[in-house]
């Protein structure tokens, strides 16, 4: 059955950040830093579906769905990051997992979507090898509470993003500016994925993933220099996460000036290569890097950003390249062949500037092309041989967009962050038409 699904992360959704024993996040504390977040939002109310879940599975059940991809709350299950766990926590998602499973739609559960309990990155977050040990200890924990209801587990969200983003440019939490240095983020996140799979695995879980975050690379020209470049950014972008777990172990890293992660132990990478049941794969667009200009200042890193052009782009400025996608899925493919086990889109999606129209409508027509080509890409994947296997559309809801608040709307159903009116939008309709009359292999 190929799943039809939408996709949330705990804390862009569920508010409520101090009920019923939850404990602080990175996110909170990075929040609550003036400047951090564009107009000083934060995700203390975010779209209050802690206690609002019922009404949001009932839209997820009208859409017509049958799955749901949603990320659990590590500091709502274990305040700290380790020990004992909050019995409150896991029973609010007890209750969502009961509720899906009534109406039929396929429960999968991120593990770990960038909200790091607090307590662990004053211990040094994903710098510090223990991290990896306490995801496993809480993948367990999970796996024994909902393991009966929940088939299908995803362990990391985008270990790429949260490491570049979090801990090498800092414009997300913990927004630490270490740049090259963040190197150890990628491997202890890798080996926390690969802990987890053992712990979720050792409590008899069905499916075991990882999402990454992967990108077509596009040379900005023909010349040698631009493809050495766009080489090196498919290398840290692409390769980094998914050789290790795909092939079992780290691409060149020399054009970084890298030639050994002394983070890796011995025994960590058939840990973090163990066969997986899906790549979960989040594809926005494909990105075009030239060979950094050379300058007095010799550059830091060994590419540019040289942007793609000549498309219609998002509210956050994102070229919508549909065909990107069957370009990547075929890459996969061709790129690691047998080694590469079913595909899920597990995120796709679009911003833009929704709002309701004076009828209270929200006519979101550009988000209907947007996704009717992506689906197209899917389906032209499929027929030329890429087992893909599921979709799931970033996001069911308006949501907190992370260092963007809440200026990027990406939600098939149009939220009022001051009254929480749901509203969903035409693309939530045409998404319901689609899943019914056309069915994918
Ligand atoms: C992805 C994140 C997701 C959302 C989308 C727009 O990188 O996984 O939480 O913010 O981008």
């Amino acid at each position: 059955m190929f799943l039809w699904g939408t996709a949330t992360a705990s804390y862009q959704i569920e508010g409520a950040v101090a009920e019923d024993g939850r404990g602080p996040s990175i996110w909170d504390t990075f929040a609550h830093e003036p400047g951090r977040i564009r107009d000083g939002h934060t995700g203390d109310v975010a779209c209050d579906h802690y206690n609002r879940w019922s009404e949001d599975v009932t839209l997820m059940g009208s859409l017509g769905v049958n799955s749901y991809r949603f990320s659990i709350s590590w500091p709502r299950i274990q305040p700290e990051g380790r020990g004992k766990p909050n019995e409150a926590g896991l029973a609010f998602y007890d209750r969502l997992v009961d509720e899906l499973c009534a109406k039929d739609i396929v429960p999968a559960a991120t593990i770990f979507h960038w909200d790091l309990p607090q307590a662990l990155e004053d211990r040094g977050g994903w710098l510090n090898r223990d991290t990896s040990h306490h995801l496993a200890d809480y993948a367990g924990i999970l796996a024994e509470r909902l393991g009966d209801r929940v088939p299908m587990w995803i362990t990391l969200n985008e270990p790429f993003i949260h490491m570049v983003f979090g801990y090498a440019l800092g414009t997300h939490a913990p927004g630490r500016t270490l740049f090259l240095d963040a190197l150890p983020a990628a491997h202890h996140q890798l080996l926390g994925h690969g802990l987890a799979a053992q712990a979720l695995r050792a409590h008899g879980a069905e499916r075991v993933l990882i999402t990454n975050n992967c990108t077509p690379v596009w040379p900005a020209s023909g010349s040698a220099e631009d493809h050495r470049a766009a080489e090196a950014y498919d290398t840290l972008h692409n390769r980094l996460f998914n050789d290790p777990l795909l092939l079992g172990k780290y691409p060149d890293l020399s054009a970084y000036g890298v030639s050994t992660l002394d983070v890796v132990r011995d025994g960590d990478l058939e840990v973090i290569a163990q066969p997986l049941d899906g790549l979960g794969i989040n594809y926005y667009n494909p990105t075009r890097i030239a060979a950094p200009a050379p300058g007095p200042d010799s550059a830091p890193l060994p590419f540019e950003d040289a942007g793609v052009s000549g498309y219609p782009t998002t509210a956050f400025g994102w070229p919508v390249v549909p065909d990107g996608l069957r370009e990547l899925l075929l890459g996969l493919r061709a790129r690691y062949g047998d080694a590469l086990p079913p595909v899920y889109v597990t995120e796709n999606g679009c911003s833009l500037a929704d709002e309701p129209g004076q009828d209270g409508a929200v006519d979101d027509q550009a988000r209907i092309a947007f996704l009717d080509g992506h689906i197209g890409a899917i389906r032209a994947a499929i027929a030329e041989g890429v087992d893909v296997r599921g979709y799931y559309v970033w996001s069911l809801m308006d949501n907190f967009e992370w260092a963007e608040g809440f200026n990027q709307r990406f939600g098939l159903v149009h939220v009022d962050f001051a009254t929480q009116k749901r509203t969903p939008k035409a693309s939530y309709h045409w998404l319901r038409e689609r899943i019914a009359t056309h069915p994918l292999p």
